[in-house]
């Protein structure tokens, strides 16, 4: 049999264990913050200071912060499984990166990269950022803008996901409560065209029917395993 297709879905679940926030848990970050205040494209019309500082604040916390045992499975994984193997990450860190994972979909865009909206061109940063800051592409302080989705607006790179999963044998969804959608919809596609689904999780997610396998504990222990068993089956 040809090596399998893999496609991985990541979530915050996945860079918990290194110190980063998840959204929805009891003491995540929309515990904290309003969501349609901080990420949303009205919420940066009405404030974009208070928008700034929040992504600010995020991306100072995200300088110090490592890749765990999860990420670095992902990345044994890609080097080592005889097949293909795409991480479709709703992460805005870097860790996947750091992890030496390269075949690698933002799908919500990155919290080390600029956007001018102004003339549309991203560039890497890691600095504060904030509405006066000039465009390096266009020179314009025009309404520099962190480069994430927000809610309300299309994430990226949908097309080449879309055939990703559909060309998938399998399809696995790693730290994420399946609250958002497209990416919660994914494993549906990949399901649709005849791939076998496994959702490794804390505890079941919001799209837990969905998934003809289900592995639930800390990622830094359930991933590295189940990366270890596909690796010696292939
Ligand atoms: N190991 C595995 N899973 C974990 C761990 C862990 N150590 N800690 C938490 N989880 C699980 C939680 O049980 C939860 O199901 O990770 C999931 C995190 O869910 P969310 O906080 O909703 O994060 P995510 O699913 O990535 O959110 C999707 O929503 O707010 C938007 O753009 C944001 O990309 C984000 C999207």
């Amino acid at each position: 049999m040809s090596a399998q297709r893999i496609v991985v879905l990541t979530g915050a679940g996945l860079s918990a264990e290194s110190g980063v926030p998840t959204f929805r848990d009891k003491t995540g970050i929309w515990a904290k913050y309003d969501y349609r205040e901080v990420a949303t494209p009205e919420g940066f019309a009405r404030n974009p200071d208070l928008v700034h500082e929040f992504y600010n604040m995020r991306r100072r916390a995200h300088a110090t912060v490592r890749p765990n045992a999860a990420h670095a499975a992902l990345a044994r994984l890609e080097r080592e499984h005889e097949g293909e193997v795409w991480i479709v990450t709703q992460n805005v860190d870097a860790l996947h990166e750091q992890a030496g994972s390269r075949n690698l979909i933002h799908m919500h865009g990155e919290i080390f990269s600029a956007l001018c909206a102004g003339c549309g061109a991203r560039s890497p940063w890691d600095q504060d950022l904030a509405l006066a800051t000039i465009c390096g592409a266009c020179g314009e302080p025009r309404g520099m803008r962190p480069d994430v989705v927000w809610f309300g607006e299309m994430p990226h790179h949908m097309d080449r996901i879309r055939e990703l999963v559909g060309a998938a044998d399998l399809f696995l969804s790693i730290g994420t409560s399946g609250n958002v959608y497209p990416a919660a919809g994914l494993v549906a596609e990949a399901r649709s065209h005849g791939a076998h689904t496994v959702e490794l999780n804390l505890e079941p997610s919001e799209g837990r029917r969905m998934f003809a396998e289900a592995i639930h504990g800390p990622a830094t222990r359930v991933v590295p395993v189940y990366v270890e068993k596909l690796l010696a089956s292939q």
